[in-house]
């Protein structure tokens, strides 16, 4: 609702408009420039800018000083062009001053590194000196701004946990003893879930407990797990503090900038639990370069996004025009590569769609990130398409507050059954949730079918076909969910190495795939991974790859043996009928021929209906309201497309009469009305 809300607040008149702008940080440069971004914003037909992200040292620059003049003129500059604002509350980067005057409010690493400041979000989410300094700048910028004509939303920090967690020091140490206790109650909770009679772990008290900090060998799994949960908790906890001194001060929307699928073990923020948090859900998305297909990872990261927004309208609060600075080789996009981007994400249901930055950097490490203004001015042909971006917005406007047509087909992808997955010690490396996600979501998205992103424990009885990959951690009520939804009709698809173990990455003993087996019928006695480039073949359904398995089916009828090797004879992919409807379990991972094959036979008697003329280089997406649907068709491919379709395009404005003809990277947005 907040979205369809700010979509309103966009323009002059409310009528709704696609948000359209980036991140605007004018303290980097001289104040006789900000009026000519100004101007050009306007010319681009920008509406909405963040604003302060990054500006602490600037608006605080001693401890309890603020220096709050050249925010006043910049948002009075935007103001009277009739550019929104998505103000910041700027505790993303601390300054030096925080640092030297709180030393121990810097993270510690792993292995015990103080990390340095010099850098951004130099902070241990618990530490109690950042979290009052954070609220008392919060509060400073509310009371100032909260009534400010100019801004229409908060944007608070930004993207949690990209470079300072988890924070090991001895504060996180002392907060994770509490943050356990609540969660187990006493000890020997812990040591039961924890497993610690293993490698004589056994804690007699929670002050014994550490952070899991580099050792000699692997540290305990369900430690490290815990940890994780832990760290997301931390800094949702700074999250809510700074949120909640906003939302007291404005009724303007809150939202956080995610990371779409960045936030592996590594970086731990659970984002479904983080989303319920937000007014709006927002997301930064940036395709990697060395990626010749990364618009398959994008639309299953838009895919993911509008998951978290529970379906609803999202933000896209960040993409890049063209290059980033922080992969190994940083090449431009090509021409046409922007608009398929942004239109990618606007399909799938982002209402919003901002870049990273307005201008491109003099100074800093961001100086060869691209920009809606390069370095080269408005000369430049990156410029032009941003200007053409603009107009293309504005062309697909109505489209603001539809919904993505409701999918028949979802993807389920836990945090946990993720983190697990990532966890020390598994049977294989090469067993990556997200890898194989992303084969049956690109396997779909070339037949044009758009799938849901949802959680176990989600109702998922409104789709026809339900796809598990790689759920390595199940708790008991996803398994009861997910068997439940079999038993009334679904068509479930499982693939290996999931049902492993339970929340406490305790493993569901018996056969594997652990809590699967009995619903699937099959009963797997060994692991049998594959080498990083070897493949098996299989009776049916292609080769495997990744993984395969020892084993024979108990309840369920096998499609495909594995053909030769040394599980010759073992079932690779099998069906269970069980209620009214079927469970398949694919103990490998297809390649994308096999896939389709089985996905054709799951997805029969009308599952799956693709989309004709959709293929692994054209896309197709649509969005409905009503009687009314507006059909993404996206090519990016080198050749041209055609779709059958009648209705208006409306970026040329032409009405289309039964085929539409979609140049080599060009994008159609066709309005069709049910008549
Ligand atoms: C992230 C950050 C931005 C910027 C970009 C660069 O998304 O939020 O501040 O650093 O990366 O790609």
């Amino acid at each position: 609702m907040s979205m369809d809300r700010l979509s309103r607040l966009l323009s002059d008149d409310g009528t709704p408009r696609i948000g359209f702008g980036g991140d605007y940080n004018p303290e980097q440069w001289d104040p006789s420039v900000w009026a000519e971004d100004v101007a050009l914003m306007k010319e681009a037909g920008v509406n909405l800018v963040s604003v302060g992200i990054f500006s602490w040292a600037l608006l605080e620059p001693t401890e309890g000083v603020y220096e709050f003049g050249w925010l006043d003129d910049v948002l009075e500059l935007l103001h009277n062009a009739g550019i929104r604002v998505d103000l910041a509350n700027a505790s993303a980067s601390p300054p030096p001053w925080l640092s030297h005057a709180y030393p121990e409010s810097l993270p510690v690493t792993r292995s015990g590194v103080r990390l340095g400041y010099g850098s951004r979000q130099a902070f241990c989410a618990s530490s109690a000196d950042y979290r009052r300094a954070a609220a008392a700048l919060t509060r400073k910028i509310v009371d100032r701004y909260a009534s400010h004509p100019a801004v229409v939303m908060w944007h608070v920090h930004n993207e949690y946990g990209c470079h300072n967690q988890p924070c090991y020091c001895e504060v996180s140490g002392r907060a994770f003893q509490v943050w356990l206790a609540a969660k187990y109650g006493t000890i020997d909770a812990v040591n039961a879930a924890w497993g610690t009679a293993f490698w004589s772990q056994h804690y007699s008290s929670f002050r014994e407990i550490t952070p899991p900090r580099q050792s000699g060998a692997s540290v305990n799994t369900c430690q490290v797990l815990d940890f994780a949960r832990f760290s997301s908790d931390e800094l949702l906890d700074c999250f809510r503090a700074e949120a909640a001194i906003i939302r007291d001060g404005s009724s303007h929307p809150v939202t956080t900038n995610f990371m779409g699928f960045s936030m592996g073990l590594d970086k731990p923020i659970d984002y479904w639990k983080w989303s319920e948090e937000m007014d709006i859900v927002s997301n930064d998305h940036y395709l990697i370069a060395a990626d010749p297909r990364g618009y398959q990872e994008l639309a299953m990261t838009a895919d993911f996004l509008r998951g978290l927004a529970g379906g609803e309208p999202w933000m896209l609060m960040e993409h890049s025009t063209s290059a980033v600075n922080w992969q190994p080789r940083n090449r431009a996009k090509a021409p046409g590569e922007m608009l398929r981007n942004t239109m990618q994400h606007v399909a799938r249901g982002a209402d919003a769609a901002l870049f990273f930055q307005w201008r491109a950097s003099v100074a800093g490490t961001e100086k060869f990130h691209s920009a809606m203004l390069p370095h080269g001015g408005v000369s430049t042909a990156r410029w032009r398409e941003v200007v053409e971006l603009g107009r293309s917005l504005q062309a697909i406007s109505e489209v603001v507050g539809s919904r993505v047509t409701p999918p028949s087909v979802a993807i389920i992808h836990d945090t946990d059954a993720r983190w697990g997955n990532e966890l020390s010690d598994h049977p294989s490396v090469d067993v990556d949730v997200i890898a194989e996600t992303r084969r049956w979501h690109s396997a779909l998205l070339s037949t044009g079918v758009t799938s849901d992103i949802r959680r176990s424990i989600d109702e998922v009885s409104r789709y026809d076909v339900v796809i598990v990959p790689v759920q390595y951690l199940i708790t008991q009520d996803g398994i009861d969910n997910l068997t439940g939804y079999v038993e009334q009709g679904g068509a479930l698809i499982v693939t290996y190495f999931s049902g492993i173990v339970d929340e406490d990455d305790h493993l569901h003993l018996g056969s594997y795939p652990g809590a699967f087996a009995e619903l699937l019928g099959v009963s797997m006695e060994e692991f049998f991974p594959l080498l990083a480039e070897e493949q098996v073949e299989l009776t049916r359904f292609g080769f495997g790859r990744v993984f395969s398995e020892y084993g024979t089916v108990t309840t369920a009828e096998v499609l495909a043996e594995y053909a030769g090797g040394a599980t010759a004879g073992s079932p690779a992919v099998t069906r269970r009928s069980f209620g009214t409807g079927v469970a398949y379990y694919v103990g490998t991972s297809l390649d994308r021929a096999g896939m389709l094959e089985l996905l054709e036979q799951v997805g029969g008697g009308g599952r799956i209906v693709s989309a004709p003329g959709a293929s692994d280089d054209v896309e197709i997406v649509s969005r409905s309201a009503g009687d009314r649907s507006w059909v993404f068709v996206i090519n990016h491919g080198t050749q041209a497309a055609e779709v059958a379709i009648v209705g208006v395009e409306l970026l040329s404005g032409r009405t289309v009469d039964g085929s539409l003809r979609v140049e080599a990277g060009q994008v159609a947005v066709v309005r069709v009305d049910a008549s």
